[in-house]
């Protein structure tokens, strides 16, 4: 029998080499490839004998499947975010900074799922049940159902969720601390996490439990170790937010059962994360509308509009090469807006350094930002305030045309129930409501913008 050819697999990416390489070509880690027997000892033993499964024709399962079963936990924020609630024998990985309050929101969820008569165990690797209890104290939630378990070792978490009544929910907190027997690597490695969640995976098919894991990130904004673990559950949800703000954003980037634009917005208060239902409110509380530099982008996070401030600072450079410092903003996309004022409308920045913030500590990802953007920059330039009262979105293509946008309708309404009587926007846009007398003002290129600011 020709001998098993061992491959060399990245931990972070699971790219396979076929030799050992010190660069990962997949993503580019340093030292994350390790020698690895592709059948990984499954059904290759002797005497195993392979079970015959049944395919099934798609047409005999119409009628049998419904819409995939989820736990709603009360909290319309999480639920907003997770696409409708937990799903039954789903794995959600949740990620975020340390000390962001990844804790505090699962136990949060916890105690309103148990209140609902759910089954919800609670694995704490990184805190002992009485600091978990301290916390659940302080967030009213130490009355509820709620139950605990301190462990790290993934048979032991199994042996003990996986005895009496079946959960609802378990809750993994978190998956950096998981180690199990079977995987021959040292605790806190991408092996050890690998093979840890799997685990979790299977424990969740097999007996329809959601599980929810949580995930530390790095300084690099991925999970904490391996990619393959994104890929490996249902959803991937990132809480974020500011250090020096209050409020939590919990985003979806991957759900194989919701959509993925959606957001979740929280306030941290002193007993627990607060649901914040108008997050317009709370972006636009510090508002300074007085002083130029400053644009309100009507944007839009998955279903719901969000108003928020794009301020920019343009200033002459005492450098050889002018500064451009983005915060919130993607840099290369303010490259192109900046490109396109220079090379359409006029507007020389070559000798002026740029800054650029989304206010609150916001992170835009709209492309509808660009005209919100290009607009704060120009009354920066000019030195010229933009009418307090006043809305912009749009996208700016690179030959200075301004492009619709989708939600035009929306966008204008959340506007306008914010006090915003006036809005520029693309010309052409679908859902444009009619009847506005003039107060939503259509243009059509980024010189008109130009004109319409420094006129
Ligand atoms: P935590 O949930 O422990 O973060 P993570 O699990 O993501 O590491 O939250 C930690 C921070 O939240 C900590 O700095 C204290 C703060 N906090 C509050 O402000 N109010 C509260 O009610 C709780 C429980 C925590
Ligand atoms: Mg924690």
């Amino acid at each position: 029998m020709a001998k098993a050819r061992t491959q060399f697999v990245c931990q972070n990416c699971g790219t396979a080499h076929s030799r050992w390489v010190g660069k990962c070509e997949g993503c580019g880690e340093w030292n994350t490839v390790v020698e690895e027997d592709p059948m990984g000892g499954i059904g290759s033993g002797p005497g195993k004998v392979p079970k015959k499964g049944r395919p099934v024709a798609l047409t005999a399962l119409s009628g049998e499947i419904e819409e995939a079963p989820r736990i709603h936990t009360g909290i319309g924020e999480l639920d907003r975010a997770t696409g409708g609630g937990f799903v039954r024998g789903s794995a959600v990985l949740i990620g975020g900074d340390p000390g962001i309050g990844k804790s505090t929101l699962l136990m949060q969820a916890a105690a309103a799922l148990s209140r609902r008569g759910h089954r919800i165990i609670y694995v704490s690797g990184e805190e002992a049940v009485a600091q978990v209890r301290l916390r659940a104290q302080r967030l009213q939630a130490a009355e509820t159902d709620v139950l605990l378990a301190a462990e790290t070792n993934v048979e032991d978490i199994l042996a003990t969720v996986g005895e009496g009544k079946r959960p609802d929910l378990v809750i993994i907190d978190s998956i950096q601390t998981l180690w199990s027997d079977t995987a021959e690597a040292a605790p806190g490695t991408v092996t050890q996490v690998r093979t840890g969640v799997q685990a979790m995976i299977r424990f969740a098919k097999q007996t329809g439990a959601a599980m929810v894991l949580v995930g530390h990130v790095t300084k690099e904004g991925q999970i904490a170790g391996p990619r393959v673990v994104e890929h490996m559950v249902d959803a991937v949800l990132y809480f974020e937010g500011d250090r020096g703000h209050h409020y939590r954003i919990l985003r979806t980037v991957k759900n194989r059962f919701g959509p993925t634009d959606e957001i979740g917005v929280f306030e941290m208060s002193d007993k627990g994360l607060r649901e914040v239902s108008n997050p317009s409110e709370l972006f636009l509380g510090e508002r300074n509308a007085k002083s130029p530099g400053a644009a309100v982008f009507a944007g839009m996070e998955g279903t719901r509009p969000v108003l928020v401030e794009v301020q920019a600072l343009v200033a002459p450079t005492s450098l050889g090469t002018p500064r451009r410092a983005v915060v919130g903003w993607d840099s290369a996309r303010l490259s192109m807006i900046l490109a396109v004022l220079e090379a359409h409308c006029g507007v020389r920045l070559g000798q002026h350094d740029v800054y650029l913030n989304v206010a609150g500590g916001y992170r835009i990802s709209e492309p509808a930002a660009d005209l919100a953007v290009a607009s704060a920059l120009v009354s920066s330039l000019a030195g010229l305030a933009l009418p307090a009262d006043c809305v912009y979105f749009g996208e700016v293509s690179l030959s200075g045309a301004i492009r619709p946008v989708a939600h035009t309708a929306q966008r204008l309404k959340e506007a306008e129930k914010l006090g915003f009587s006036q809005a520029v926007l693309p010309a052409g846009s679908a859902d444009l409501p009619k009847g506005a007398g003039g107060r939503w003002n259509e243009i059509d290129s980024l010189p008109d913008l130009v004109a319409r600011i420094a006129g």
